[in-house]
């Protein structure tokens, strides 16, 4: 019997040699049952026998039990030798990378950042910008309209009304954010950034304005200086109003951004005086900036979330 537990390799086929000698019908328990025929000496070897049986059996279960646990134990082992997952790094996006660099260069200019709602009402986005109802300057802007006659902001100059009406003068600020059009393709999307500022004091002249951008796109572009070319230009809110162009990698022209001198009408409908003070306000599109900066052509990319697109232009 000891031979044949010690031969036994796995705990089922243990159960069934146990019962096979210990159950209702087992060898063991019919012996036992003769116990009474048997004589003193013959019943004392029985009972020595049955519980040498019994210990041979616990032990041998003990000893696969152990053995099993081992094996699971070794199956699961977590091999702390092996190389981990490689690191994922983040990424800024190529807008909030060049939003830091533009408010870190403004606000360095002296140029307090200021923010609207990007639901705008038709006061602050277009009437007070002196484009009142009907005036044929709203056709240059694809307006979304809300059905109560708000309008998604077609323009951050919505920010200037805003600022000067809570701020008063003297002013010195600028707004980044989403602005909204009609309008989609490689360098068009209906939703974009816009970049705006606004000077007033009573000194405040067109020269000042050239020389805030022209520092500006320096600094923005990583340049000693740049070039620029300034065409008249119209825009209802500014008079004079001009386009700004900056000569691009030495040879090509590029459209940068819309200026001029705040209207007197403008001024008049946040309160101020225009016979005593004036200023400028300029007006860039954010994303064409990052854009030209980081050599992409295709504005639509930035709103894809397409993780890889940032990893592969190196951000
Ligand atoms: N708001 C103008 C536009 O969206 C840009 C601009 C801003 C022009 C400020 C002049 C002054 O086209």
């Amino acid at each position: 019997m000891e031979q044949k537990i010690r031969a036994i390799n796995n705990l089922d086929d243990l159960t069934a040699l146990y019962t096979e000698t210990f159950g209702k019908n087992g060898t063991m328990t019919a012996r036992l049952k003769q116990m009474k025929d048997l004589d003193p000496d013959a019943r004392a070897a029985l009972n020595t026998e049955n519980a040498a049986w019994r210990e041979l059996f616990k032990t041998r279960q003990t000893e696969l039990e152990t053995a099993a646990l081992m094996e699971k134990l070794a199956a699961e082992r977590v091999d702390v030798t092996l190389d981990a997952e490689p690191e994922q790094r983040g990424a800024l996006h190529p807008l909030t990378q060049s939003l830091h660099d533009i408010t870190t260069i403004l606000e360095s200019f002296g140029y307090t950042r200021k923010t609207g709602p990007e639901i705008e009402d038709d006061w602050h986005n277009f009437t007070a910008l002196n484009t009142p109802a009907h005036h044929p300057a709203r056709d240059m802007q694809d307006t979304f309209f809300m059905t109560n006659g708000n309008v998604m902001r077609t323009q951050t100059s919505a920010i200037q009304i805003r600022s000067m009406e809570s701020g008063g003068v003297p002013i010195k600020i600028f707004g980044i954010g989403a602005t909204y059009r009609k309008e989609m393709d490689a360098t068009h999307s209906p939703m974009f950034h816009q970049i705006e500022g606004l000077y007033i004091d009573k000194n405040v002249t067109m020269r000042d304005l050239i020389a805030d951008i022209r520092a500006f796109l320096a600094r923005f572009f990583e340049m000693d200086d740049v070039e620029l070319r300034i065409r008249p230009s119209y825009f209802p809110f500014t008079e004079p109003s001009i386009e700004i162009d900056m000569k691009w990698h030495g040879d090509k022209w590029l459209e940068v951004m819309g200026a001029g001198m705040v209207h007197p009408n403008v001024l008049r409908n946040c309160g101020i005086d225009p016979d005593v003070y004036q200023g400028f306000a300029f007006g860039f599109g954010h994303d064409r900036l990052a854009m030209l900066k980081y050599g992409l052509d295709d504005i639509r990319k930035f709103y894809d979330g397409d993780v890889r697109w940032i990893r592969n232009n190196g951000f």
